[in-house]
């Protein structure tokens, strides 16, 4: 049997595994399963060697509190260096990297969504804003930071600069943010996710940019708050289910050395989202 999973603190709300069985028995893929593995985060570097060594895992995606944590026990590439999280790990040869930027920037792209020589507000300064501002400037976008703290803001920014070289990103408040105008705003904070669904990290009263995208990264619910917001002005939003699927689709591609059916994992992640 090849066994991949999922590795975090606690796990037991991932739709990975729906999705992944599901692109499996797709492809026929029968001798391959996809399970979720709990470790607690002070036993990371034990846990992976027990997974591998003997649980016979081929390889785990890791979320949080660990995704930093693995990094010491990986070989991370050169991306997952640069955010500074692993989301992705091989056994086979020891290697971690970070799909969310993948994902992320696939999902961009399946919806239409330009960045080149755009101006991009991304909301939050955690670990998932961190990939979206690495892949968005490294695509060509000029990016301004919006976060409750912003300090956490300006140490992100400082460190993506070291790390990756990244020039061209800002941190401004929400105000400064929405008079520069933007083309498209990614909310990579956790505000308006289940169950506090009536939350937006869009502030009331400040106007959005005319014709504004609007892609929120929080996917329970799959419509939130901030999505009616943006579509109430006339604005398009696209909710973050798609990125969850498409790290996942490169996640897959990793270990079995196939394309993933997207469609497939799709519809697996929905419907297990519509079971909870
Ligand atoms: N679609 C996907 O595939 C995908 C992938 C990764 C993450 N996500 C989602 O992205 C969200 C963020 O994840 P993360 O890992 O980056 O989390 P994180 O590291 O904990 O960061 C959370 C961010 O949200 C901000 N925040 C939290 N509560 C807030 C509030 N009440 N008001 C204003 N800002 C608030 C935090 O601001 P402070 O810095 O001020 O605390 C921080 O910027 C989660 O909803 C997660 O599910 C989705």
């Amino acid at each position: 049997m090849n066994k991949v999973g999922i590795i975090g603190w606690p796990v037991t709300h991932s739709l990975s595994p729906a999705m992944h069985n599901a692109a499996f028995a797709a492809l026929g893929l029968n001798d391959w399963s996809y399970e979720l593995a709990p470790i607690p985060p002070d036993i990371v570097g034990k846990g992976l060697r027990t997974l591998r060594d003997e649980g016979g895992f081929i390889g785990v995606n890791v979320t949080v509190p660990l995704k930093e944590k693995v990094i010491p026990y990986v070989k991370a590439d050169e991306r997952a260096r640069a955010i500074g999280a692993v989301n992705t790990i091989d056994f086979r040869d020891g290697s971690g990297t970070n799909t969310d930027v993948l994902g992320f920037m696939d999902d961009l792209r399946a919806y239409g969504i330009e960045v080149v020589g755009h101006r991009v507000i991304v909301l939050g300064a955690g670990g998932a804003a961190r990939a979206a501002v690495y892949g968005l400037v490294r695509a060509g976008a000029s990016v301004t930071v919006v976060n409750r703290t912003p300090q956490r803001a300006q140490v992100m920014l400082a460190d993506l600069s070291l790390s990756a070289g990244l020039m061209n990103a800002d941190v401004k408040t929400l105000d400064e943010a929405a008079e520069a105008g933007a083309s498209l705003i990614v909310n990579c904070t956790s505000v308006g996710m289940w169950p506090n669904v009536q939350e937006s990290p869009w502030i009331k009263g400040v106007p959005f940019p005319k014709n504004v995208v609007a892609y929120d990264m929080v996917y329970r619910p799959e419509r939130t708050r901030f999505m009616e917001q943006v579509e109430q002005v006339g604005g398009r939003a696209v909710g973050g289910l798609g990125m969850l699927v498409r790290q996942g689709a490169a996640a897959f591609t990793i270990w079995t050395g196939l394309s993933a059916p997207v469609e497939v994992m799709f519809s697996a992640a929905r419907n297990a989202l519509s079971a909870r």
